[in-house]
């Protein structure tokens, strides 16, 4: 795959997708929107992929937001469709049965913040600065900001951030649960692929059911959630990887998932 704004990386089952416009500080247009929904699409059916980084280009960002160039001249339609657009990327990340680590290498705001926020897990380098500015740009969030960020960090702690535009740091963004870990830049990327290698060697359909799990279960009400897991839990039972992974336990060896 050939991409203009993005760089595809595929080694030992983890592929990393880089956001490739440094000099933009990796904003995304609407070509890299589409790209990443092509890139996304195409990792979801390759067979090889067991799970993928998401990062930036360049030492600065990861991605600092839409393209406000882009998104300046717009006229309302344009902009509840570019909207619209970026949400879907973010749903394609979230909803991919297949693990997704965002490698947080300097500013995540406004849509870089969504994007990261898109992913399961958020690796975050010393570096890194996590916001939402965009009533500085009189505007709101349009990539599912306003709904992501209160579901990781609470009501309270994602309106404070919201209404102020403020920036915080790698620290203060782990402290509420922004991100999971946090690491010196250099380490950062390490850290990503050993993270990505430890749950790609699990069973990737166990991976994807528990993934769905969460995410869906998380839009429902508590009880149908549950039932929802149950369901989910009784579907492992039609894989040979269930089979496979409690006779590799009774026999003290270790599991071989064939993801299926
Ligand atoms: N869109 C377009 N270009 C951007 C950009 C963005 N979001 N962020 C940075 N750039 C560009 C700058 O215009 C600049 O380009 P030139 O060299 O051609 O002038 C280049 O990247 C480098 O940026 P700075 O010179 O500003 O770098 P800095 O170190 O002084 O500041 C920064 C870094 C604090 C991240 C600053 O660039 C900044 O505040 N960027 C905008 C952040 C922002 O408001 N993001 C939210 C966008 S709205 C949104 O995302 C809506 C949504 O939810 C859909």
């Amino acid at each position: 795959m050939e991409f203009d704004n993005l760089l595809l990386d595929k080694k030992d089952g983890i592929a990393v997708v880089t956001i490739n416009r440094a000099k933009a500080l990796n904003a995304l247009n609407e070509a890299t929107l589409g790209e990443l929904l092509g890139c996304f699409e195409a990792l979801e059916s390759d067979a090889e992929v067991r799970a993928v980084i998401l990062t930036g280009a360049g030492e600065k960002a990861f991605v600092a937001g839409a393209d406000i160039a882009a998104m300046q001249s717009m006229e309302a339609v344009a902009a509840r469709d570019f909207a619209l657009l970026g949400q879907q990327v973010m749903n394609r990340i979230e909803h991919l049965a297949k693990p997704v680590i965002a490698a947080v290498n300097g500013f995540a705001l406004g849509g870089g913040c969504e994007l990261a926020m898109a992913c399961d897990l958020r690796l975050a380098s010393e570096n890194a600065r996590f916001g939402q500015p965009e009533v500085n740009l009189g505007v709101i969030p349009g990539f599912a900001g306003t709904q992501r960020l209160p579901r990781l960090v609470g009501k309270g702690r994602a309106k404070e951030l919201l209404f102020t535009g403020d920036l915080i740091d790698a620290a203060e963004a782990w402290r509420i649960g922004l991100v999971n870990r946090v690491l010196p830049a250099a380490e950062l990327l390490g850290a990503a692929r050993k993270l990505a290698a430890k749950i790609a060697d699990k069973g990737l359909v166990a991976i994807g059911l528990c993934k769905d799990a969460v995410n869906t279960g998380l839009e429902m009400e508590s009880d149908k959630a549950c039932r929802y897991e149950a369901d989910q839990f009784a579907l492992c039972f039609a894989t040979a990887d269930q089979k496979e992974g409690m006779s590799a336990f009774l026999e003290k060896r270790p599991a071989r998932f064939q993801d299926r």
